[in-house]
């Protein structure tokens, strides 16, 4: 039981006693506004922890733009009121069989497992594509990014202040295929249900 992946996508999922469940939904095309907001949203310091440079505006703007989400992967979960507050993006390395993943949580969702589920369905969806290493590129005095990497069990290497970590991936099984369906099917009702709470909360609202 210890090794189903379905039983270990529930305990994740689930998160620790006390938080709410955390769903990650693939994002696509008509996400590319929110996936910029999120990015704007985040401070000088937090734009250098995630892109390696602190990128001005018109810079995550360009790298946004530039995102190809039938290549790429992008991973999202929305809050209560269908704000992006985490975003995943895992950029597909077409010479070797491996996967980056970069990830950003937005300051006020932080400390409630966003990026652990983001980082553990990324590994979920590398190995289900047959992807055997997924690997992430940190600063390695990004303390909060490497307790989540030893947590998952990467092999960290550190060098000049930067610290690569590799994270070597089982092959796919029936089970492992189910249970990322499972979590996307319910991420996508998550999504749809708060997308049209927003919608009517706008009709119904009164504008002041
Ligand atoms: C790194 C980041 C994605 C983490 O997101 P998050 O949603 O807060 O992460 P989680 O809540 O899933 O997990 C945080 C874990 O780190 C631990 N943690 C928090 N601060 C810590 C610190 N200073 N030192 C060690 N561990 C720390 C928490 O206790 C928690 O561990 P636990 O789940 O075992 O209790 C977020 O802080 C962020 O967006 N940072 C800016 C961008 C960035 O650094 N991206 C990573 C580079 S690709």
């Amino acid at each position: 039981m210890q090794d189903n992946p379905i039983h270990r996508w529930l305990n994740s999922m689930l998160g620790k006693q006390g938080r709410s469940a955390v769903l990650v939904k693939a994002l696509g095309e008509r996400d590319r506004r929110r996936v910029l907001r999120h990015f704007l949203a985040l401070d000088t310091g937090d734009r250098l922890l995630r892109f390696g440079n602190k990128l001005s505006d018109e810079q995550v703007a360009a790298y946004v733009a530039k995102i190809d989400f039938s290549r790429d992967i992008v991973f999202g979960v929305v809050n209560r009121v269908f704000q992006l507050v985490g975003v995943g993006h895992l950029a597909f390395t077409r010479r070797t069989n491996a996967a980056e993943f970069g990830v950003s949580v937005s300051g006020t969702a932080r400390g409630q497992g966003v990026g652990t589920r983001l980082f553990q369905r990324a590994a979920m969806h590398c190995r289900n594509a047959d992807v055997d290493t997924l690997y992430m590129q940190c600063l390695s005095s990004n303390r909060t990014m490497m307790h989540i990497a030893k947590k998952a069990g990467m092999e960290i290497r550190r060098e000049c202040g930067e610290a690569d970590a590799h994270l070597h991936l089982p092959p796919p099984s029936p089970a492992s295929v189910l249970a990322e369906a499972l979590e996307e099917q319910m991420a996508k009702i998550d999504y749809t249900v708060k997308a049209n709470a927003r919608l009517a909360a706008k009709w119904l609202l009164p504008r002041r």
